[in-house]
């Protein structure tokens, strides 16, 4: 997908509760401060709360706006926040067709998400690892993996991961039976060959499917799909290390380049931000959180990455 000079980015990482939303919403809010037009888009639907974060208890209008009326552009959607330049598209919603738009649904707000004008837009990805999120994530050029310094948030981050790679791959095939079998025995975890690694897995399909894969592959290897790792809820400084240790094993066994994009400090106050509904960085902008999240935002800006590298 062709996002012309806009700054797209997606923010998942397979688990709840480590700061997802927090993080787009702080992010939202920062990158609005340095005078960008910023959009930032609840794909977490079914539990949405970025607009809680931000402030806004009702939403005038969500999504469900859109999906339910076929006229509808996307930017009669967005509402304003307390924020200069930061608009939101927001999910919440007690409509329960709302909890899953098909993949018709999904290609039509897609297609708009794209129309929107705006300088940068920012996805908050739901928990889990079906495909309604990694489809959501895989639509942006720069992809931001949360962790927090706990294994299980590290075990769901890999399997976010692999099943975002492994779905990149069947779209690539979905027209070969024999070769979208093939992967999917390979993957699959009762499959006699579960310990193949990713990386012998694009072998193996170079071999079979010649020139099919290694632009794809190439991607991988050189790092030019941009994923990024940010830790969050860093309570030791030895905790930092768990970014680049994690992008090891993400080498190693997913053959994929990641870069960590920075650490951000576990905050005894980020909560009363939540409960008094005003943004962190704006309650405290001298915090730790503020001054990592300022950088992580000057990395993000001097990316020149305009196209969605894994779709
Ligand atoms: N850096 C941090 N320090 C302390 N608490 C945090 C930090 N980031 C997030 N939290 C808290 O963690 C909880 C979950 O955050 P949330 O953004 O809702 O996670 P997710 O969207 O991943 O489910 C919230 O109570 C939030 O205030
Ligand atoms: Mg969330």
């Amino acid at each position: 997908m062709y996002w012309g000079d806009k700054i797209v980015v997606a923010v998942g990482g397979g688990k709840g509760g480590i700061g997802k939303t927090t993080f787009v919403a702080n992010l939202g809010v920062s990158m609005a401060a340095r005078g960008r037009n910023v959009v930032v888009i609840d794909a977490d639907i079914g539990a949405a709360n970025l607009h809680t974060i931000l402030g806004i208890r009702y939403p005038e209008k969500t999504l469900n706006d859109f999906l339910s009326n076929s006229q509808s552009d996307l930017a009669g959607a967005l509402v304003e926040t307390p924020y200069p330049n930061l608009r939101l598209l927001s999910s919440a919603s007690d409509v329960l067709s709302l909890a899953s738009p098909n993949y018709g649904e999904r290609q039509r707000l897609f297609r708009a998400v794209q129309k929107l004008k705006a300088d940068a837009i920012i996805f908050d990805i739901a928990a889990g690892t079906h495909q309604r999120a990694t489809d959501f994530f895989s639509l942006a050029p720069i992809g931001i993996i949360l962790l927090e310094p706990i294994p299980t948030s590290l075990e769901n981050a890999f399997s976010f991961i692999k099943n975002l790679l492994v779905r990149g791959l069947l779209r690539r095939f979905y027209h070969d039976k024999e070769m979208t079998a093939f992967i999917q025995n390979t993957v699959d975890p009762r499959s006699t060959e579960k310990n193949l690694h990713f990386s012998d897995l694009l072998l193996k399909l170079e071999e079979k499917a010649p020139g099919k894969i290694g632009a794809y592959r190439q991607l991988f290897l050189e790092g030019a799909c941009k994923m990024f790792i940010v830790v969050n809820s860093v309570k030791d400084p030895k905790q930092k290390q768990v970014g680049e240790k994690f992008a090891r094993i993400i080498k190693r066994y997913l053959a994929l380049t990641m870069e960590v994009l920075g650490t951000l400090p576990y905050e005894h106050s980020m909560d009363d931000a939540v409960i008094n509904r005003v943004p962190f960085v704006v309650k405290y902008p001298d915090s730790g959180f503020a001054n990592g999240l300022s950088a992580i935002v000057s990395k993000i800006e001097s990316q020149n990455l305009h196209e969605a590298a894994l779709e």
